[in-house]
Order: C-alpha cells, then structure tokens, then sequence
C-alpha cells in the first residue's frame, strides 16, 4: 500500500517529493532562485533554472521579480528567497552570521517584503490558471521583534490571488542564526522552516 504523505518531513527533499506527488505530476517546470541546486540533489531537476547571481552551469541569471518567460506558460514555479534581514553585505557575510556568508539577505524586513509581493506577482503572470507556486520561507526574530514570514507570504499570495493548498514544516538540522546572543532570552529560538503550496 502507498505511504501516506505527511506534513512533516526531517528531509526537504521528501517535501518536494510529496509537493510533487501530490501537485506537480510532472515535476517542476521553474525555479527563480535555483542558488546550488541543493533542493534537487534527490529530486527531478526543473526544466527552467534562474538565479540573480547564478552559481551553476544551466542557471540564467535573472530577477524572480522580472522572469525571461512569456505570459501563463509554467505549470509549476519554486521561489526560494533569503529570509535574513538586517544582512549588510549579502554573500560577504554579516559578521558571524553564517547563513549570510552563503545565500544574500535583505537589510530592512520591507524590503524582504517587496521582494516576496513582487515575485508573486510575477509568478501570477507567468503560471497557467491553476498553476502551481511553492515558496519556501522562515519566521525571523529580529530585535526582540517577531516577523511571521510564513503567516505574511499566505497574506501577500492571497492578495494576488493564489490560495493555499498545503503547507509543510522543515524542522532545521542544524542551528540557525540566533536573535538571542547576550542576556536573557524572550522568544524561542526559530528552529524550523516552511514549504508552502499555492494554486
Ligand atoms: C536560500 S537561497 C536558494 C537555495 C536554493 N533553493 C538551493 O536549493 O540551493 C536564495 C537564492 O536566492 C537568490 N536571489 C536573491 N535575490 C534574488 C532575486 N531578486 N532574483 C532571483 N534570485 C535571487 C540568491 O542568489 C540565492 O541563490
């Protein structure tokens, strides 16, 4: 009998299988922020590869916020964006913030947010009716201050007209960059990302 598919997975690349399994029967058509491919070490490849900074053989260089596609062609689109903010010098690093010294960040939280409405828009514009987005986002806390990027980018796609139909949670490996680096601390460490489905 067939696994049933859970919402919870140790592995990303289970995620992407059971969005594929359940969403995508013939994988992924496009990623806008293919980075180094990590998401398809076990996983089909995507027909179209785009990243402003590419770092890999087939990747364009390309803003996911103005894609080299024609209008409602895509069945299937992947946005991983970077979900740090305060982040000075995007790939140089940001002190001992490790993530920074390997995907860029944003410095203001609204600005992480223009770029999330602005490829969602455009992701609109280049999906068929129907299609499909997958977003993969975190929470931050920055400055004792809780930004709940999973709950905003739910907001943010349904004003452009895409409704939810899964939503998956990566529990993190390995520790992630840490709001709480001196006295006592006021929220929980963040120790978990999302997979988010839209149609
Ligand atoms: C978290 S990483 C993606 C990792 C990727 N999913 C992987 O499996 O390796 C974020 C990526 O977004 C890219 N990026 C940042 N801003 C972008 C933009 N405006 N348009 C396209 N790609 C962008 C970065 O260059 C980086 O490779």
């Amino acid at each position: 009998m067939r696994s049933v598919i859970k919402s919870v997975y140790e592995d990303q690349s289970d995620i992407l299988n059971s969005i594929i399994a359940l969403h995508c029967p013939d994988g992924f058509d496009c990623d806008v922020t293919y980075g180094n491919g990590q998401f398809y070490k076990n996983v089909p490849q995507p027909t179209y590869k785009f990243d402003i900074d590419p770092q890999q053989d087939g990747v364009i260089g390309a803003c996911s916020t103005n894609l080299p596609i024609r209008d409602k062609v895509l069945n299937s689109l992947v946005f991983d964006p970077p979900f740090l903010t305060y982040v000075r010098s995007g790939r140089e690093g940001n002190g001992g913030m490790i993530m920074a010294k390997r995907f860029a960040g944003y410095w203001r939280y609204d600005e992480l947010e223009d770029h999330y409405r602005n490829t969602i828009v455009e992701s609109k514009r280049v999906l068929k009716k129907d299609g499909i987005m997958v977003i993969k986002c975190q929470d931050i806390i920055h400055n004792h201050k809780m930004h709940c990027t999973h709950a905003n980018v739910i907001q943010w796609a349904a004003t452009a007209g895409f409704r939810l139909l899964d939503l998956f949670v990566l529990p993190a490996k390995h520790r992630l960059p840490s709001p709480n680096r001196a006295g006592k601390q006021k929220h929980a460490r963040i120790f978990h990302s999302y997979f988010l489905v839209f149609k």
